[in-house]
């Protein structure tokens, strides 16, 4: 199939911007997908762990400030005082004091609302004061509801602390679905109580609810995809924000839930490795963590935050970018095309134009010129092309011209040709004329020549011997006509061989010179030196010349010139030599054949004989070599002259041309060929 070669530079055009500008963008679009995408996880990465350090903070703050309230609770002077009547067994101090302490204890628990008891033991174990927050309000514990906890785990711890140290114990390992943590205590701390006198006089301690801590983890679901959990050292949940959404449908469990079941290993190891940090290696979500200490005695039992965010949503800011990506992809591959079809009309159109302009010339309209001002190659393509157009419409008018010209030629050569033939077929009427006519003409001369002859004597009279004269006078007219008409149809015979056509001239013009000069005529001779020969016969020359000369006399009156000239010319025209062979082949083809022959190096003796005299009329210029014309008066012309010169010359494989003026004069040129070496 052939494909336009304009739609394959348009194609090209479009392939090259297209290359130019969707790699840069592909690959500029590509990898700042992947530097957002990467600096979008950095991002998220560091705000997560902001996060989890913040709650952390808080988490941790809280605790120590549980700490602090303990402490507050140990140093307030009710204690001091009760633990002095305790020292010296004052019931009634230790009742009023009590009393004092339990107020201490329930207003601290009203106020911070966060804990869920505070209590006071004796060094035997047996609960002094006990004061319970329940339904939003605390509860002293009346005395006889009071017990001995001496086998208790955090009597004992507490009998082991120094003075001033503060012990955690945790009251829970996990919290399970549907159960929540704002209303469970978690963390109970505990510190000896001594006396002013150093002495260990029991413990107190408080319990921390998850109220708080809650509050700071629930407060931080602000994404539903951001997702904080609060787990324990073994990856037990105490918050989980999945339990919270469905808070209402879920059903309590009893069974704790681990992270670890949650979390491929290396993620649950990472997180409770007891240290803050970020994962992102994870194929699905990215997390940061930070583990808080109730105590700083234990290192053993910590609190871990964590947070967690899927990584599929943060593709989103990076799924924007390249919505925005793609959309400027397409956008650029639109403006590629619009470019591209503009660019390649640009480049194209001129060499549309050019097609066109070729398409018109072929047609043949080589007056359309192209108007291209692209200032590149194709403009010196559309100059030449005018160029050439213009040369066309010159070889065109040329060839036009040339055809005109030769048409014209054609039809004289057919004129020509129409008068050989009518010339050949009237000397075969003449031939047959004079055959007949020469014969009793020549008996009658004879028979008067003897009628003569007898009259020695003088025996005829006068009157008939006159009479006899006139008829051999006519009788002689008459055989001379007979004689010319033979010598037209070429039934007199010449002998052909070279002849100096100089020498010819000089013999005829000997025979009129005299007549010539009587008349008063001037008669010049221009004869080139050494002419080359001419193939012919001299008679049938001399007869032609003369019969020339003769018209020019008759044609010229007295003061007149008549002027003979020969010369040699080479650049006889070839198409003119041509056309002689032709017509000379048409007419006597034996003879002018090996003539021509002879001629084959070209080359023609000129004879021009030219008078002053009265010129040819125009009408008759085509008649004149018409056998039988004559404008001469009856008796002095036949009119045979000149279609008998015509005759021979013609033998002669040469040209008769004529030229003439009225009233100017007349010139008459043979053309004769030259023989061959
Ligand atoms: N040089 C000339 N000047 C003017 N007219 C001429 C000249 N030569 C020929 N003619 C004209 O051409 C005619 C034909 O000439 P052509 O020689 O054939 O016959 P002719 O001279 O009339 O008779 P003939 O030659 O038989 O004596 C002439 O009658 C004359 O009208
Ligand atoms: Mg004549």
């Amino acid at each position: 199939m052939k494909i336009n070669f304009l739609s394959r530079i348009q194609n090209k055009i479009f392939l090259s911007l297209m290359l130019a500008a969707i790699l840069p963008i592909g690959y500029f679009g590509y990898n700042s997908i992947k530097s957002t995408r990467n600096s979008l996880i950095d991002d998220t990465l560091r705000k997560m762990y902001l996060n989890v350090f913040a709650m952390g903070k808080d988490m941790d703050n809280h605790l120590k400030n549980a700490k602090g309230d303990l402490l507050y609770l140990k140093s307030s002077a009710p204690l001091e005082y009760l633990l002095d009547a305790m020292e010296f067994n004052d019931i009634a101090s230790f009742t009023y004091w009590r009393t004092l302490l339990e107020k201490e204890f329930s207003n601290l628990i009203e106020q911070k609302n966060v804990y869920l008891q505070a209590g006071f033991l004796s060094r035997d174990g047996d609960e002094i004061v006990l004061v319970v927050y329940d339904m939003s309000r605390p509860i002293i514990l009346p005395w006889k509801s009071l017990h001995n906890q001496r086998e208790s785990g955090y009597f004992r711890m507490a009998a082991e602390l120094s003075n001033g140290e503060i012990a955690s114990l945790p009251l829970r390992s996990y919290v399970v679905k549907g159960l929540n943590l704002s209303n469970i205590a978690l963390m109970r701390y505990i510190t000896p109580v001594y006396n002013r006198n150093g002495k260990w006089m029991g413990m107190i301690y408080i319990d921390v609810v998850g109220k708080h801590i809650y509050n700071t983890v629930k407060m931080s679901i602000m994404d539903r995809a951001f997702k904080v959990f609060l787990v324990n050292n073994k990856g037990f949940y105490f918050f989980n924000p999945e339990w919270e959404v469905e808070e209402n449908l879920l059903t309590a469990s009893d069974s704790p839930e681990n992270i670890g079941e949650v979390y491929s290993r290396d993620v649950a190891s990472q997180i409770l490795s007891g240290k803050s940090g970020v994962i992102m290696d994870d194929d699905k979500n990215l997390f940061a963590y930070m583990p808080v200490f109730p105590t700083e005695m234990d290192k053993n039992f910590y609190y871990t935050i964590i947070q967690m965010y899927p990584k599929n949503h943060i593709s989103g800011g990076a799924n924007d970018f390249e919505k925005l990506f793609l959309i400027t992809v397409l956008s650029a591959i639109l403006l590629t095309v619009f470019m591209g079809i503009i660019i390649s009309k640009m480049l194209t159109n001129p060499l549309s134009r050019l097609k066109r302009g070729v398409q018109l010339i072929g047609k043949g309209n080589l007056d359309y010129r192209l108007d291209i001002k692209s200032g590149d190659e194709v403009e010196d393509v559309a100059v030449e092309f005018n160029n050439m157009a213009e040369k066309l419409k010159k070889y065109s008018r040329n060839l036009e011209e040339k055809v005109e010209e030769k048409t014209k030629k054609m039809e004289d050569y057919e004129k020509q040709l129409i008068h050989s033939e009518k010339m050949a077929s009237l000397g075969l009427l003449a031939a047959g004329v004079a055959h007949e006519i020469n014969n009793p003409i020549g008996i009658i001369v004879n028979r008067i020549e003897c009628l003569k002859m007898e009259n020695k004597n003088g025996d005829i009279p006068e009157k008939i011997v006159k009479d006899l004269d006139t008829m051999m006078h006519h009788a002689m007219r008459v055989s001379k006509i007979t004689g010319n008409l033979l010598s037209f149809s070429r039934e007199s015979s010449h002998e052909f061989k070279s002849q100096d056509i100089n020498k010819i001239l000089e013999k005829v013009l000997m025979f009129v010179e005299d007549s010539i000069t009587a008349k008063g005529i001037t008669m010049e001779k221009y004869l080139t030196m050494r002419l080359p020969f001419v193939f012919g016969s001299s008679g049938g020359l001399e007869q032609v010349f003369l019969n020339i000369v003769h018209n020019a006399m008759d044609a010229t009156d007295g003061g007149g010139r008549i002027k003979v000239e020969t010369k040699y010319t080479i650049g006889h025209s070839e198409g003119e030599a041509r056309r002689i062979s032709n017509e000379t082949q048409d007419s006597s083809p034996s003879f002018t054949q090996g003539q021509n022959d002879k001629n084959k190096n070209g080359g023609f003796v000129n004879i021009i004989i030219s008078d002053t005299g009265d010129g040819i009329p125009h009408e008759y210029k085509e008649k004149i070599f018409d056998p039988f014309f004559t404008t001469k008066e009856i008796g002095k012309g036949t009119g045979l002259g000149l279609s008998i010169s015509y005759g021979i010359i013609k033998e002669h494989g040469g040209e008769i041309k004529v030229d003439s003026e009225v009233s100017k004069g007349t010139t008459f040129t043979v053309l004769l060929p030259v023989m061959a070496e």
